[in-house]
């Protein structure tokens, strides 16, 4: 078992809508081929984890960097996994964009800030310590699908 994260720009302003669309196509093939993970989305940038077997997370990965939706694609880590950690999510997204300003600058405070918005590590550590804060915030726009469906919550 293997862990990618990668952070890019997007190549236009991020809005709900679209990270819906990226996730729907997305989930579909991420459920076929074992992967899991978590993909997060300020106004500017993307971040995401993909979980899954070797073959499987360096052919999505190959797929993702070719999305012309985003550019700039830095690899944060790749390396190998006793278990995942996003077990159960096909990928699930997570906007930390259009949220309270008090907990944006909360955010912006412990990890930085980056073209106007919160910014995404370049450490793993860094990283997974952020996704554990932005997932114990509540409300938070969050999008899953998996086999029973998709649910928006
Ligand atoms: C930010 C971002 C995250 C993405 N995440 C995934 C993913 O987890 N799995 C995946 O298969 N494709 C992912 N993609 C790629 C797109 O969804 C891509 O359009 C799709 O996989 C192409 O599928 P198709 O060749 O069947 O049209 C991502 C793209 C972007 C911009």
């Amino acid at each position: 078992m293997y862990r990618l994260i990668y952070k890019s720009s997007s190549a236009v302003e991020v809005n709900w809508d679209m990270v819906r669309d990226i996730l729907r196509k997305s989930t579909e093939h991420n459920v076929e081929a074992g992967i899991t993970g978590v993909l997060l989305a300020t106004e500017h940038h993307f971040m995401q984890v993909i979980e899954g077997s070797y073959e499987k997370v360096n052919e999505t990965f190959m797929r993702i960097v070719k999305d012309q939706r985003h550019k700039d694609v830095w690899i944060v880590s790749f390396g190998a996994i006793d278990a995942r950690i996003f077990h159960g999510w096909g990928m699930k997204g997570i906007g930390v964009f259009d949220i309270n300003r008090d907990l944006e600058a909360d955010l912006i405070r412990k990890y930085g800030e980056e073209d106007g918005g919160l910014r995404f590590p370049l450490e793993e550590w860094m990283a997974l310590a952020l996704i554990q804060d932005v997932q114990l915030i509540g409300g938070l726009p969050t999008w899953k699908a998996g086999q029973q469906g998709e649910t928006d919550y």
